[in-house]
């Protein structure tokens, strides 16, 4: 299949399992769908800067990214409908809820290094896409944390995409603009 059918097909399925749950990307009243074509955005951006990438798995995972953990969407129908790899990597950048909240996170990324440097490279992009002006009504507190848990992001995923990983070290610079003391 093209790249462009299976990326038609994931964003598809994608915004029609994010609007049974009408989410909004956070602190906006933007359908979701927008924040999923922005990670692939970044994908398709990173791509040709990056070798042997893997762009038909990737835009797929791109858009699928937040199925699992954000909608009713089970493990065994992503499987059937992109296949293993796909359902795989959507796992893995899904936070575990059996886990300790705190603990979430660093869970996922464990599970995500296992994986395809294309997996790394979604986990990327999505903090990049999130490291906007924060909504309104977050402290200083919250935005610290969400600028520490980037630093993270970027020391433990960073080697598996260098493309995105630059562009992530700038916005986490940026974003200390957005938080005051
Ligand atoms: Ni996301």
């Amino acid at each position: 299949m093209e790249t462009q059918t299976l990326y038609q097909n994931a964003i598809k399925f994608a915004t029609a399992k994010h609007e049974e749950k009408s989410q909004k990307v956070k602190g906006t009243e933007l359908p979701y769908v927008v924040h999923l074509s922005n990670v692939a955005m970044e994908i398709l951006i990173a791509a040709p800067a990056t070798e042997n990438f893997n762009l038909d798995f990737a835009i797929q995972v791109a858009l699928l990214h937040d199925t699992l953990e954000d909608t009713q969407t089970e493990f065994s129908e992503l499987e059937s409908e992109f296949g293993s790899d796909v359902a795989n990597a959507v796992n893995a950048l899904s936070k575990n809820k059996a886990v300790p909240k705190a603990d979430q996170m660093n869970d996922s990324i464990a599970r995500t290094k296992k994986l395809q440097p294309e997996v790394w490279a979604i986990k990327l992009a999505d903090r990049i896409t999130n490291l906007q002006p924060p909504p309104q009504n977050w402290s200083d507190e919250k935005r610290l944390k969400y600028q520490e848990q980037a630093r993270i992001i970027l020391s433990e995923l960073g080697s598996g995409n260098s493309f995105l990983a630059k562009r992530l070290a700038i916005k986490i610079e940026e974003y200390g603009n957005y938080i005051s003391k």
